[in-house]
C-alpha cells in the first residue's frame, strides 16, 4: 500500500498549483488534531491549549530544521507565501525604497510590490529574464544601485520551473549590502535550501505544494526580527494587560488564532519529507522531468519553453496552432489528467517566453507521480494532435 491518500484515477500534474497527493500521515495528523488538541494554542493554560500550543511549536521547529535555521521563533507561520510575502513587503518597506525584482515573479510578488511602486513608496526594476527563464546574478549585480534596498527572487519559476542563482544573487546582494528576500513557494521542497550556507534576510514558503501541507499554511523565516515591523495586529494571548501589539517574535507578527490542524499537517508533510530524505524526492522529480521532457522532443507539433532550463519538476509548452486552454480541457474530459493551462498568475513571465496572453499547458509533479503516468500523458497529446 503506498503512503499516499488514494484518489480516484486521476493523473494529476498540477503539483506546482497544490500538491494533489499527500503522505496519509498529513491527513491523520489533521484527525488526531481536532480530535486530541483542538483548543487555542497559546491561549489559555488548561492541558488541551497546552497541546496544540506543542503543534506550533513542532511547526516552527521541523521548518527550522528543514531550513537549518535554529533560530524557531523568527519563523513566522502564516496563511500561505503569499501572506509571508505581503508581510516582508509591507512590514520591510519604507518610503523611498529601491527594490529589484524579476520577470518570472508570481502576482504575490508583482502585485503587492506595483501596489506601493503606484503609490509612489517605492522605486521598482524588474529584469527581464533570457529565454531559459534565467536572470544571472550579474544582471543584479548590475542593477543595483545605492538606493537599492531589496532584491526579490523566485526560487523557481512557476511557469517553467526554472530555478534562480539563490546562491549567486545573494552575494550580488551581501556585496551590495542590500536585502534579499526569497519567494520559496515553488522551491521549498523541490530544491534545497539552507539558510546556514545562503542566509537570505527572507524565505517565504507555502505549506500545501511541495511540503506536502494542507492548503492555509506557510511561514515567512526572517533572519532579523529588528529590520521588520508587523503587518496584522491583535490578539496573542502574550502580554494580554497592554493595547498595544508585542513587539518580540513570533507574537510581534502573528495576530488572531493561528490554523493548528492544518500546522499539524504540515508537520507530518515535512516529516515524510526529513524520512524519506530531499535528495531522494528531488532527484526521484527530475528523474520524471527528464523523461517527460524525452518524450514531448518527439512529437514534432510541441513547443517547449525555457528547453534549457535547469528546473524544478515544472514544465511549459504548447501544441503549435492551438490554445492552452484547448488541449488542458481535452486531457481533464477525455484522459482525467488534471494539468494547469493560462498564465499561471505570473503575467510577466509569459511576455518574457513570448506566450503572453494565451499562456502555456504546465505540467508540475511530484514524488508520488510515476512514468506510467507520464506515458499516458504523453499518447493522450498524440491523440489530441491527431484529430484536432
Ligand atoms: N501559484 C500556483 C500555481 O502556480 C497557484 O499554479
Amino acid at each position: 500500500m503506498p503512503s499516499w491518500v488514494m484518489g480516484t484515477k486521476v493523473i494529476y500534474f498540477d503539483n506546482a498549483a497544490t500538491s494533489g497527493r499527500k503522505p496519509v500521515t498529513v491527513s491523520h495528523a489533521i484527525c488526531d488534531c481536532l480530535k486530541h488538541a483542538n483548543a487555542n494554542p497559546g491561549r489559555s493554560g488548561h492541558s488541551l491549549s497546552v497541546k496544540a500550543a506543542e503543534i506550533i511549536y513542532s511547526c516552527r521547529e521541523i521548518l527550522g530544521e528543514l531550513f537549518n535555521f535554529p533560530k524557531t521563533e523568527n519563523i513566522v507561520l502564516t496563511k500561505n507565501a503569499t501572506e509571508a510575502l505581503n508581510l516582508a513587503l509591507y512590514g520591510g518597506l519604507k518610503n523611498g525604497c529601491e527594490v529589484i525584482t524579476t520577470s518570472m515573479e508570481h502576482n504575490s510578488v508583482l502585485r503587492p510590490l506595483n501596489h506601493l511602486h503606484n503609490k509612489g513608496i517605492i522605486r521598482l526594476y524588474i529584469l527581464s529574464a533570457d529565454g531559459n527563464g534565467v536572470v544571472h546574478p550579474k544582471q543584479i549585480k548590475e542593477a543595483i544601485t545605492e538606493d537599492t534596498s531589496l532584491i526579490v527572487v523566485t526560487s523557481a519559476s512557476n511557469v517553467t520551473g526554472t530555478k534562480m542563482d539563490l546562491q549567486g544573487i545573494y552575494h550580488a546582494a551581501q556585496e551590495a549590502g542590500v536585502k534579499m528576500l526569497v519567494d520559496g513557494a515553488q522551491g521549498a521542497g523541490a530544491l534545497r535550501i539552507d539558510l546556514k550556507e545562503t542566509p537570505f534576510d527572507f524565505l517565504a514558503v507555502t505549506g500545501h505544494k511541495h511540503l506536502f501541507g494542507p492548503q492555509g499554511t506557510g511561514a515567512l523565516i526572517i533572519k532579523n526580527a529588528d529590520d521588520l515591523d508587523s503587518f496584522m495586529r491583535g490578539g496573542t494571548g502574550s502580554q494580554s494587560e497592554m493595547t498595544i501589539h508585542p513587539d518580540f517574535p513570533p507574537d510581534k507578527y502573528e495576530a488572531g488564532t493561528l490554523n493548528t490542524p492544518g500546522y499539524a499537517g504540515l508537520v507530518a508533510g515535512i516529516r515524510f519529507i526529513l524520512d524519506e530524505g530531499l535528495e531522494k524526492i528531488v532527484g526521484y522529480e527530475h528523474e520524471l522531468t527528464e523523461y517527460l521532457l524525452g518524450k514531448l522532443a518527439d512529437i514534432e507539433e510541441i513547443q517547449l519553453y525555457a528547453p534549457d532550463a535547469d528546473r524544478v519538476a515544472t514544465v511549459s509548452f504548447n501544441i503549435q496552432g492551438t490554445p492552452p486552454s484547448d488541449v488542458a480541457y481535452f486531457l481533464d474530459r477525455e484522459w482525467g489528467i488534471c494539468a494547469r493551462s493560462g498564465l499561471h498568475c505570473a503575467p510577466e513571465a509569459h511576455k518574457t517566453l513570448g506566450t503572453f496572453s494565451g499562456g502555456t499547458i504546465r505540467f508540475s509533479f511530484s514524488f508520488f507521480n510515476t512514468k506510467e503516468e507520464i506515458d499516458s500523458a504523453i499518447e493522450a497529446l498524440k491523440d489530441f494532435v491527431k484529430h484536432r
